[in-house]
């Protein structure tokens, strides 16, 4: 069993999984500790739906793709990414995203690989299960504590989930998405699409799921005052 500090360097986003399902228990167990993030005033403000239905799954995919496939670029709740991008965030998202496209030996130029590898966000890498985590929107009508807290809600899912040896992509991608994939689960109409997350046995196989980005150096985001 992973101690936390190896869960948490271990994990990195995995983008193939096997079709091994994962059992409903496990499911609830990593939830039910997840459900232990502190939140401010304990307001636990996520609203989860895991999705383990393969018909609901390809439903709420094809309802994204089919928008992407209009040329629509979003259709969301909150805006995740930055509208318009500076350094030195600008630079890391390239240096990402170009060193996956190398490693996946994909061109600079090659679009339609590059789309089609988004689009894998919608049938979700191939793995049995999804997380959607949505909120109350009276907690995004101008204030962002439930942000925060929805946030450590995703790390908590993620390495609760490295213990049972199950690997997980965080999605932003479906954020964007947000209220085709709310429409598609048929939520109620008080819920917004914060993000989701991916859980599954990754594909240990899998050349792109050897990928990890590297991080900043501690010097570089950290100011110690001792
Ligand atoms: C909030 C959030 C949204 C993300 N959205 C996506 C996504 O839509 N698709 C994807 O492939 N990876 C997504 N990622 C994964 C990041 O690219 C990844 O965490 C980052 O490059 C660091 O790599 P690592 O997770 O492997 O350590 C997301 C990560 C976070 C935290």
């Amino acid at each position: 069993m992973p101690t936390v500090l190896e869960a948490l360097e271990n994990r990195s986003s995995k983008r193939a999984y096997s079709d091994v399902k994962i059992p409903h228990e496990t499911l609830e167990k990593i939830l039910r500790a997840a459900g232990m993030t502190p939140s401010g005033a304990n307001m636990q403000p996520w609203v989860t739906y895991a999705v383990s239905n393969a018909d609901k799954l390809k439903k709420v995919g094809d309802a994204v793709i089919a928008k992407m496939d209009e040329g629509i670029e979003h259709d969301q709740f909150i805006q995740y990414y930055p509208v318009k991008w500076t350094n030195p965030y600008k630079s890391c998202r390239i240096v990402t995203g170009s060193g996956l496209y190398k490693l996946m030996e994909v061109d600079r130029k090659d679009n339609e690989t590059r789309i089609q590898m988004w689009k894998d966000n919608f049938r979700w890498f191939g793995a049995g299960t999804v997380i959607f985590v949505f909120t109350n929107k009276a907690n995004i009508d101008g204030s962002q504590g439930a942000l925060i807290d929805c946030g450590a809600y995703m790390q908590s899912i993620m390495l609760a989930a490295q213990e049972f040896g199950i690997d997980s992509c965080p999605q932003g991608s479906t954020t964007e998405f947000g209220r085709v994939v709310a429409e598609a689960l048929e939520v109620p109409d008080n819920l917004a699409l914060l993000y989701s997350v991916v859980l599954g046995y990754a594909d240990k196989e899998a050349k792109i799921n050897s990928y990890r980005p590297k991080r900043v150096n501690l010097e570089e985001s950290v100011t110690f005052i001792d």
